[in-house]
């Protein structure tokens, strides 16, 4: 289905709260760690969006009970790691890269076969990444080309996985978790090696529920265990990702003022605090707390003139998923900003460096795209309206919607793509004003 979202520019500022909505990535863990255990498990401010109701839903197709008292807030029972059940029907990872990766690792030492399918989107997505390392750990997995896309069966492992030590060639918190959680019933240990550091939500859990997590700088180590012992609750915090687009929003639409209430900033994540603050924003952690193994703070925002800068390397898994909403901030800053070492961004929900170049390119004709980056000549005196195309990817259209709304308007084509992770993101963006 084809529809259009008209954003007008904003006048005055965006004022106002926000609770941000629960992490991706740490409510997708929440649901699958909480199923492998045999005692309940109540999660709040799980984030109810499509790519975690797959999750969810996966979870129950293996015979775990997942019970909802609101939206964001379900009881999950599993039955251990030996009581998942054989699915009867084909499980729909939807748009999710990250449902179907961990699960692909969760099943991987499963006597019984399961199949995924998804969206088109992650049809074109490589597996092969995962599919390898699990395959030498001797899970049995074929996929469409050669087992490296959608649709894959895992199929019934033979004999009991064994560990290996793997080194990534890439840094993916999707593969290193994927790669743990098969570890969990491996024989001997498991290691994986990052080329840098990428989110350890994955680790930081799996210590929570029981399991033994050695880190030693970018390598993390698991040995299989017998069970995990189930925390009673787990509270996810908000989602860093989500606030990235009102941190950005605010910062370069004159006369905001925000508070973002319980945000996650764990350091894996706030790569994208580091650049707006390099950038001049004017950002303010208050309240900072812990929660469920994780560190949360409020987050009070106000908008300032932001400046170009340079980023690569270390910092880019910090700030992966941040990156077409960091380019909307360069836009709007004085001078040049370069962003090196982001292929990865080529294989997301689609290939952002790209979409970002032709999308934002008719709002200013000042982005470049270079192999593994962009370069944004900011500064532009004009920003115009324009009719952007989302790529049907979330992060894109709210990116496209911030940037509408600090120039001079944006028509976004397929906007519902939002629902992936922030349903309520444009009823926000009129409520703030
Ligand atoms: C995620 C890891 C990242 C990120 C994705 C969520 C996760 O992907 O882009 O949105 O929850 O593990 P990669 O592991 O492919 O970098």
């Amino acid at each position: 289905m084809e529809s259009k979202k008209e954003i007008s520019r904003v006048v005055g500022g965006l004022r106002g709260e926000i609770e941000i909505p629960g992490d991706k990535s740490v409510s997708h863990r929440s649901v699958m760690l909480a199923g492998l255990c045999d005692t309940p498990v109540h999660i709040t401010n799980f984030l109810h969006a499509a790519d975690c109701l797959s999750t969810a839903a996966a979870m129950e197709a293996l015979g775990v009970s997942v019970r909802w008292s609101d939206d964001a807030t379900l009881d999950v029972t599993g039955r251990g790691f030996d009581g998942l059940t054989e699915p009867s029907g084909i499980l729909d990872a939807g748009d999710s890269g990250t449902m179907l990766r961990l699960m692909m690792g969760l099943l991987a030492p499963q006597p019984f076969l399961s199949t995924f399918t998804g969206d088109a989107a992650l049809y074109r997505r490589p597996m092969g990444r995962v599919i390898t390392p699990l395959s030498q750990m001797g899970a049995r997995i074929v996929g469409r080309a050669g087992g490296k896309y959608l649709p894959i069966t895992v199929l019934p492992a033979e004999t009991p996985l064994h560990g290996i030590e793997y080194k990534m060639p890439m840094a993916s918190a999707q593969v290193k978790s994927a790669i743990l959680l098969a570890g969990l019933r491996a024989g001997g240990e498991t290691t994986v090696i990052e080329p840098f550091p990428s989110r350890d939500h994955t680790e930081r859990m799996l210590r929570a529920f029981g399991a033994e997590i050695r880190q030693d700088g970018t390598r993390v180590s698991c040995r299989a265990v017998s069970k995990l012992s189930a925390p009673e609750a787990i509270e996810v915090p908000g989602d860093i990702s989500s606030a990235a687009f009102w941190l950005v929003a605010a910062s370069i639409i004159e006369g905001s003022d925000l508070l973002l209430k319980g945000v996650g900033v764990n350091p894996t994540r706030t790569g994208v605090l580091d650049v707006l603050c390099d950038m001049g924003a004017n950002i303010e952690l208050l309240n900072e707390r812990e929660s469920g193994g994780e560190p949360i703070a409020d987050v009070r925002v106000r908008s300032a003139k932001l400046r170009g800068v340079s980023f690569g390397g270390a910092i880019i898994p910090r700030l992966i998923d941040e990156i077409p909403i960091l380019a909307v901030a360069a836009l709007f800053a004085d001078g040049d900003t370069v962003i090196s070492d982001a292929g990865e961004l080529r294989v997301k929900e689609t290939d952002r460096l790209h979409a970002v170049a032709v999308e934002y390119n008719k709002l200013a004709p000042c982005v470049e795209e270079s192999e593994d980056g962009l370069v944004i000549h900011g500064g532009v005196k004009k920003i115009r309206h324009g009719s952007c195309f989302s790529y049907d990817d979330h992060r894109m259209a709210m990116s496209l919607a911030v940037a509408g709304a600090a120039g001079d308007g944006v028509t976004i084509e397929n906007p519902e793509c939002v629902d992936i992770s922030y349903p309520s993101f444009y009823k926000t963006l009129t409520d703030l004003q």
